[in-house]
């Protein structure tokens, strides 16, 4: 019969027990797996930003959302699109349960179009599926996103924070049209996409 070492550490171990230094090679190769999983997943994130100009709404504006509709550049009025002195447009909308207000905007193609959007109460998403366009609409803050279609096309704007029970039934339009035909709609055809 052989004689067993003195020292337990150096006995041989017993048949089915992975040794120490095999488990800690695997262990570590699972952290380099995982490590090369979450900076591929971070340079997907930023790639992806980067080329499609995705981005936070780049300014902090805030306003009473108890009085958009008494006072300032949220009155009924001054919604939907408007032609700036440089030719530019500048779309304005409200979010609320359960609708954008307008619920259809005009705007020219091959322009730069700056949406700007405030929420009347909870917070509402904003986004335009296919574009750079994607921010939260957040009461008492102006999203302001600017963007630029390069083609005449129909976008379904639907609301992306779940902001109650109709949340899944709010969404608006935005029709780009050619610029030509955008100079000879009226403010009516403009905003809310009636018929000229
Ligand atoms: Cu508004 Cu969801």
């Amino acid at each position: 019969m052989a004689e067993q070492p003195s020292n337990p550490l150096s006995r041989p171990l017993a048949d089915g027990i992975v040794p120490q230094e095999a488990v800690a090679r695997t262990e570590k190769r699972w952290l380099m797996i995982m490590a090369a999983l979450l900076a591929a997943m971070m340079a997907v994130i930023v790639v992806t930003g980067i080329v499609g100009a995705l981005h936070p709404s780049s300014n902090v504006e805030v306003l009473d959302p108890t009085t958009l509709h008494l006072r300032g550049e949220f009155v009924e009025s001054n919604l939907g699109t408007a032609i700036e002195p440089d030719g530019s447009v500048t779309v304005r909308i409200i979010a609320e349960q359960y609708d954008f207000v307008p619920h259809c905007v005009r705007v020219p193609a091959a322009t730069p179009v700056k949406f700007r959007l405030t929420s009347a109460d909870v917070v509402h998403g904003f986004l335009l599926p296919n574009t750079n366009v994607n921010s939260m609409v957040v009461p008492g803050f102006v999203a302001e996103v600017r963007t630029r279609f390069a083609a005449p096309g129909e976008y379904a704007m639907p609301c992306h924070e779940f902001c109650g029970l109709g949340h899944h039934a709010m969404w608006a339009h935005v029709s780009v049209v050619p610029k030509e035909q955008f100079a000879n709609l009226t403010p009516t055809a403009r905003t809310g996409c009636v018929p000229q």
